[in-house]
């Protein structure tokens, strides 16, 4: 046989051997290993059932693990996916950084790694393959952007702001993106500012705190949460104020909740952060497993809902 005869043959079967590994990487059944921050929050509930219900949809063998809000229960759980050789490691990290070793050990295993929902701040971002979630900046610029275009009151506007969890990617973000807004008018202050863990019980208790050192001078709550938002509403009424009247209360989130807290008038706006990503998840995984490119930011798109919608949209509201 001719040198170019035998070429042709072994590139023909080289390009059959590709081809079937192609059918067999689209009819592998993909196990994916899911490392959630836990169920600190309403979201944090409907992000869990979207993706173990996308999970099912797609076909996909789902490990679910609940780190509670800590960052080396995830690792561990991380750690454990790595050793189980699943085909692919989807977290959302409970704080933006100390991920570095543990993602280069799922580097080195080559098990491809996606983010959910929150962001993690490494030098290398080949660590993962890509970042499915919200554009927390800009939800906590449209947050400030609703209070700058809809506070009535003159003079100085004195807030409170309840923090989500310390170190993480939303609490960062949201108070930043807030920030940049509210600096153009110099009349709007944050005059305290404290972590509430995104939880209810925690935004009660650190609002009673705020309400202890400051009283009737807050005239406006900014809360990274709605979950921290309604655990505030309790103690602005059990101090004897009117919570969406004497105290203005923007929230993040447009859970279920909020859509209630709206439409007995104590919660004046939320601005969306869908939780919903199970699905993109799912199409990112198959996507990975069979070889294709996916870019490295997956945004998602979302609204702000203001009081005077809640009644209409609410029975539309999916979480
Ligand atoms: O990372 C998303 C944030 O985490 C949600 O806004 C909050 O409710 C949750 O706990």
């Amino acid at each position: 046989m001719s040198i170019s005869r035998r070429c042709v043959l072994t590139l023909a079967g080289g390009l059959l051997l590709a081809a079937t590994a192609g059918v067999q990487a689209a009819d592998k059944k993909i196990t994916l290993g899911f490392a959630q921050v836990g169920a600190e929050s309403e979201w944090r509930t409907a992000n869990t059932q979207s993706i173990k219900q996308s999970a099912k949809e797609a076909g996909i063998t789902l490990k679910f693990s609940d780190a509670q809000q800590k960052q080396e229960n995830q690792i561990k759980a991380i750690r454990s996916y790595i050793a189980q050789k699943v085909d692919v490691i989807a977290f959302s990290p409970v704080v933006e950084s100390g991920w570095e070793t543990v993602l280069q050990e799922a580097k080195a295993a080559k098990i491809p790694v996606i983010l959910t929902d929150r962001a993690v701040s490494v030098k290398d971002d080949s660590l993962y393959v890509t970042f499915i979630g919200s554009d927390f900046v800009e939800e906590g610029r449209r947050a400030g952007k609703w209070l700058l275009d809809n506070y009535k009151g003159q003079g100085d506007v004195n807030i409170v702001e309840l923090q989500g969890t310390v170190g993480s990617a939303p609490a960062i973000d949201r108070k930043n993106g807030f920030e940049e807004v509210i600096k153009a008018q110099p009349r709007f202050k944050i005059i305290r500012s404290q972590t509430g863990d995104f939880t209810r019980a925690k935004g009660k208790e650190v609002m009673e705190a705020f309400l202890k050192a400051e009283g009737k001078k807050i005239n406006v709550l900014y809360a990274h949460n709605d979950d921290m938002a309604i655990g505030a509403i309790q103690a602005i009424e059990e101090a004897g104020l009117k919570p969406g009247k004497d105290i203005i209360i923007i929230s993040i989130d447009a859970v279920k909740g909020a859509f209630e807290a709206m439409i007995a008038g104590k919660l004046n706006v939320t601005v969306e952060c869908n939780p919903q990503l199970g699905p993109q998840l799912m199409e990112a995984a198959k996507a990975v497993v069979a070889g294709k490119q996916l870019p490295k930011r997956i945004v998602t798109k979302e609204g702000v809902f203001p009081m005077e919608v809640a009644a209409k949209e609410f029975p539309n509201r999916k979480y």
